[in-house]
């Protein structure tokens, strides 16, 4: 059933993270785009550790999106490096977390190393359930929605599906979030006020925080601080105060 108004005193159970800004907090430091993604992948630690404490039971990262591929293809490899590396080192520490893994996006252009490393985490840190850490990669809303609509499609000829049985909540379990409650809460870092394809479905009422502070960083300690000022919010889904 769909929420009319709802307390925010509690915090946000479900926090989306666009982590932008990697690439300038190189660059003013005279150092190469990659030299800040890896400054980058260390704050996701730091803000994963954090969840417990600050009552997060579920982040969601974008690491990589569907228009990524634009990018220099040293930048695109370097990236792709960088994911193999951190699901391969930091898969015991997240387990020992209590963390679980879990990827939304298309892996069919990904290479077969890297989707075997993310097929090992989540399949590794299934039986966890302290935070639930979602991480996008090559993902997008709009490809996200297109592939839903697709497999619809597919179950509608063959039979499984009739087209009066698609409404929101039948697209809503075609997505690649069907596992995650909608976001509470979306934080985008770098000063920049855009979604950029993120969530596009699933943040039709999420509230958005854009902060100023580059991706390499964003402490525990702001996001704590930007978790407070949530409380302040009322949320109303469309609905009316009464
Ligand atoms: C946007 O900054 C950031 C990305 C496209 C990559 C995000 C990746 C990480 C934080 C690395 C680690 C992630 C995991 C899951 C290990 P940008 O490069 O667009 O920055 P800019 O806008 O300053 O150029």
């Amino acid at each position: 059933m769909a929420k009319d108004t709802s307390d925010t005193a509690q915090g946000p159970a479900h926090v989306a993270i666009i982590m932008d800004g990697n690439g300038r907090w190189a660059q003013q430091r005279g150092r190469p785009r990659l030299f800040g993604h890896h400054a980058g992948a260390k704050r996701v630690r730091e803000i994963v550790e954090s969840c417990p404490v600050l009552g997060v039971k579920y982040l969601t990262i974008f690491a990589f999106s569907t228009e990524n591929w634009k990018r220099t293809q040293a930048e695109v490899s370097g990236l792709m490096r960088l994911f193999r590396k951190y699901f391969e080192k930091e898969a015991k520490a997240l387990f020992k977390d209590g963390v679980r893994v879990r990827f939304i996006g298309d892996r069919i252009k990904l290479d077969e190393k890297l989707v075997t490393l993310m097929d090992n985490l989540e399949l590794h840190t299934a039986g966890n359930d302290r935070v639930h850490l979602t991480i996008a990669l090559n993902y997008g809303g709009r490809d996200e929605v297109t592939r839903a609509a697709q497999r619809m499609a597919i179950e509608i000829e063959e039979g499984r599906l009739t087209h009066a049985e698609v409404d929101a909540e039948t697209l809503t379990r075609f997505l690649d979030t069907r596992f995650l409650p909608d976001p509470d809460l979306v934080i985008r870092t770098s000063g920049e006020a855009r979604i950029s394809n993120f969530l596009l479905w699933q943040s039709a009422y999420s509230e958005y925080e854009f902060v100023d502070t580059l991706w390499p960083d964003f402490t525990a300690a702001e996001f704590s601080e930007i978790l407070s000022g949530f409380g302040a919010r009322e949320r109303r889904f469309g609905g009316a105060k009464v």
